[in-house]
This record gives structure tokens, sequence and C-alpha cells, in this order.
């Protein structure tokens, strides 16, 4: 038996929910930078799938309706009750027009991850954005960390890609963001954060390891708000 989330179904979360929906509202039109490199991520991801499992996508406000739109069935999964009222709001009539069947599930993800896997054998697997938000769940980072990181071994056999926070922090208004870059190595914090050029405290958000060794991944920049930025990390996984 798994405990229940405090969060699940709640409309105050803190990765998602209410405060999430109402920031992508007004500060949308600053990410287009971020959002465009979501798109061009998934644009070369083409998992053999017509059917997506779609974990924390909250409504979909950095997800592009073209990447949606390529497969027949997709099912969402996430803790927030308003999430799939949005998220059809923002993607509902192209999809309908494209003939993709959508459905939503209220859930915590982690208290049945195995029991989701088996529930959605045919699908190709995409995290938008949730992994990174573990730490705010669980009440010790260790078991964050652990959790975070099996998720590999589990997907070993799966199609999977993950939009995923590395780190976050202030920055000055107005600095640039950091540039991009790809890699396939698992670069720690610290040597993240000296790699592009960030100084102070950032918050590590136990995601180093999540993809399995060797894997390519690119990390950009995303002013979340005009003094906060995350390094965001993107990869697909093919199965080993
Ligand atoms: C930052 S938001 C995702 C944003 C999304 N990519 C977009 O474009 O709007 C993270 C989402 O993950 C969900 N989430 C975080 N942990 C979860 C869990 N354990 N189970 C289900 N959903 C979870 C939150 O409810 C939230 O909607």
């Amino acid at each position: 038996m798994t405990q229940r989330d405090q969060y699940e179904g709640a409309y105050f979360t803190p990765s998602g929910g209410l405060v999430w929906h109402w920031r992508a509202l007004w500060r949308r039109r600053y990410w287009m930078d971020f959002i465009d490199s979501v798109a061009a991520a998934l644009d070369h991801w083409h998992p053999p799938q017509k059917k997506l499992l779609l974990l924390g996508p909250s409504a979909g406000w950095c997800l592009p309706t073209d990447f949606l739109v390529r497969f027949k069935e997709i099912n969402a999964i996430d803790l927030d009750p308003l999430a799939e009222r949005i998220f059809r709001f923002n993607h509902g009539r192209p999809l309908n027009n494209a003939g993709t069947k959508l459905n939503f599930d209220l859930e915590n993800i982690f208290t049945s991850f195995d029991a989701i896997l088996e529930r959605f054998p045919d699908h190709a697997i995409l995290f938008p954005n949730m992994l990174g938000q573990h730490l705010y769940h669980v009440a010790d980072t260790d078991t964050a960390r652990v959790e975070i990181e099996a998720v590999k071994e589990k997907l070993a056999s799966r199609h999977w890609a993950s939009i995923h926070d590395r780190l976050s922090g202030k920055i000055r208004s107005g600095a640039p963001l950091p540039t991009s870059f790809s890699t396939r190595e698992a670069l720690t914090p610290e040597s993240l954060a000296i790699k592009l050029g960030l100084s102070g405290e950032w918050v590590d958000h136990l995601t180093t390891h999540v993809l399995p060794e060797g894997t390519e991944r690119r990390l950009v920049g995303w002013r979340l708000l005009d003094s906060w930025i995350h390094i965001v990390e993107i990869a697909a996984v093919a199965p080993r």
C-alpha cells in the first residue's frame, strides 16, 4: 500500500497548480526561446509508438502542439486537478482535428510508477519537466534522488524522453542566459555551474544521473522569472 501524496488533487503544489498556470499565462511570451528549444529537441525524437504517455505535463504550456498531434493517443497523468481542462484549452482543438485521443488521470506518478508502466505498455513516454520537481514532493533529498535515478532502470526497455531541471537560481535582471550546449557527460551540479559561468547559490534538482550513462543531452537556459532562471536538460533515450 503506497501513501497518498498530500498534493494529489491540490490546487496549490510546489511544482504546478494555480501558481504555475498564472505564471505561464503571464510569462509564456518571454519563454519563447526555451519553448523553441523544447520543440527543436522533440522534433528529433521519433519513437516508433503511436501512443504517448505524458507524465506531469501540467497544461502543456511549453509543449508544442505539432509534436502532440503526431500521436494517435495520448495518456496524461498529473497531480493537478486543473491540468486537464487547461491542457484541453491549449491543445484540444488541433488534437481533435488530428484525431488524437486524449485521456487524463489525476494520480501521483511516483507512488504508482510500476503500475502506470504496466497500464501503458505500448506508449512512448515523455516527462515534460516533472522529474526535476520531485525534490519538492518528497520529505528527504536522498529518497528523491534514489527515486529519480531508478527511472532509467525501470524504463530500460522503453522509448522515453525527458525535459528536466538540473539547476535553478537567481540571475541579474537583464543578464543574458547562459549559452546552450550538448554533451554526453553527466556533469555534476558544480561543474555544470562552472561551465555555464554561474556564480552564487543554485538549487540542485537531483537529476544529474537520471539519464543512462553516455546519453546525448542538451542543456538550455530558461528565464522562468525576470531574475530567476532554470538550467534544463533535454534528452531522448532508446531501449537498451
Ligand atoms: C513544471 S510543471 C510541467 C510544465 C509543463 N511542461 C508545461 O509545459 O506546462 C510540473 C508538473 O508536474 C506535476 N507533477 C510533479 N510531480 C508529480 C507527481 N509525482 N505525480 C504527478 N504529477 C506530478 C505537477 O503537478 C506539474 O503539473
